[in-house]
């Protein structure tokens, strides 16, 4: 039997988290404290899939092979896939066909989560053998999502795939594309057979649609868990208070006159002073907190200081640090090693050194 292979796409522009991904790449974002990429790579692992390839772009590559490795921690075997443009999701798969080769694989783009996983789907996959299965999860807002159109189920069953349309004004259906497929390698010729879309790319919904217009067989999965797309800072905190949501409550590190209340995490070497955290919540190995309110749903990365402030909902990469506000920082996405604090200097003025796109409210 031909062996199931994994293709994670983690190259990209990521336009809609600048400034962060000016310098880093958008996959390697924590959410609860763990990259999104991880999830994908564990996802892959959990479904018995062994081998793993990578899309990585110019930009961010180096910095995606680091953190990944060569996957043994994850109990994969990682190959890195360099693409040297984001010129579609249809031209990554063409990119990997190398690594592909014949082989049936399942492609999850590197900045989605799916809860509980694609163990169900590759069972699916494997039990009805199609030549493409595309995940789908019904949304309130279909005009933003590729939309699929599905021929009359048949004995409650869900019937196959007649249509997809990318981002429809008037949709047909509620059911978005999640972003995760499974393919028989009848994807690379409709890849190949496809022109680029009017924004330049070679679009995956435009190769499928060549598969079920040339009569293959193209199966629809329903999701049943919560699934994001991280590509925007809403969803990036969205995503972390799904995963926060679930986590089990471990205190490793010190507590000095401290509280911690609910599902919280404080990783050992963590020190907190005369500071209450309300989870769900995660405090990562080396932070310091001090006279600090940490509250529901908020992910304070590795050796992060807070210092006489509050912050809830928000995600704080390593190294950043938030000291004497007088109020609360909510719903904030600071990249690495970020100081946001009140000057004393008079007059009482904002001051800033912010980088290119970055979104700052003050109310
Ligand atoms: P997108 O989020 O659709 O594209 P993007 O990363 O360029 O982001 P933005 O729209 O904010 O500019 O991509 C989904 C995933 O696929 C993401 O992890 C990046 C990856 N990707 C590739 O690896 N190669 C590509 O050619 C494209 C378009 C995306």
């Amino acid at each position: 039997m031909q062996q199931l292979k994994g293709l994670i796409l983690s190259g990209g522009k990521g336009t809609r988290l600048r400034p962060i991904t000016h310098t880093s790449a958008k996959q390697l974002v924590p959410v609860a404290n763990k990259p999104v990429l991880f999830y994908g790579i564990e996802a892959m692992a959990a479904a018995g899939i062994e081998e793993v390839g990578i899309i990585i772009a110019p930009e961010t590559g180096a910095e995606i092979e680091e953190a990944a490795g060569d996957g043994s921690r994850f109990g994969v075997k990682i190959t890195y896939v360099p693409q040297e443009a984001p010129l579609g999701l249809a031209h990554a798969v063409l990119t990997a066909e190398p690594f592909l080769g014949e082989d049936p694989f399942v492609m999850y783009l590197g900045d989605n989560l799916l809860q509980g996983g694609i163990s169900d789907l590759v069972g699916a996959f494997r039990e009805h053998a199609p030549d493409a299965l595309i995940l789908l999860t019904p949304v309130a807002d279909p005009e933003n999502y590729g939309v699929a159109e599905l021929a009359p189920s048949e004995r409650g069953s869900v019937g196959r795939v007649l249509r997809l349309v990318e981002k429809p004004p008037e949709p047909v259906s509620d059911l978005a594309l999640v972003g995760v497929y499974m393919f028989t390698a009848a994807i690379h010729d409709a890849a190949r057979a496809i022109e680029p879309s009017a924004r330049g790319e070679l679009e995956i919904t435009d190769a499928i649609q060549y598969l079920v217009d040339g009569g293959r067989r193209v199966e629809p999965h329903i999701v049943r868990g919560w699934w994001k797309d991280t590509g925007r800072l809403e969803d990036m905190l969205e995503a972390n208070r799904l995963i926060l949501d679930n986590l089990t409550e471990r205190v490793d590190g010190e507590l000095v006159e401290s509280q911690v209340d609910g599902r919280v995490v404080v990783e050992s070497g963590a020190y907190l002073e005369r500071s209450t955290v309300r989870g769900p919540a995660v405090i990562g190995a080396g932070a310091r907190l001090i006279d600090a309110y940490i509250g529901p749903y908020t992910s304070v990365g590795e050796d992060c200081v807070i210092r006489d402030a509050e912050v809830e909902h928000s995600i704080l990469l390593a190294g950043s640090s938030v000291c004497d506000l007088d109020g609360r920082m909510e719903s904030s996405l600071l990249g690495r090693n970020v100081t946001v604090r009140r000057s004393e200097r008079q007059p009482r003025a904002f001051r800033f050194m912010v980088g290119d796109n970055s979104d700052i409210s003050i109310l």
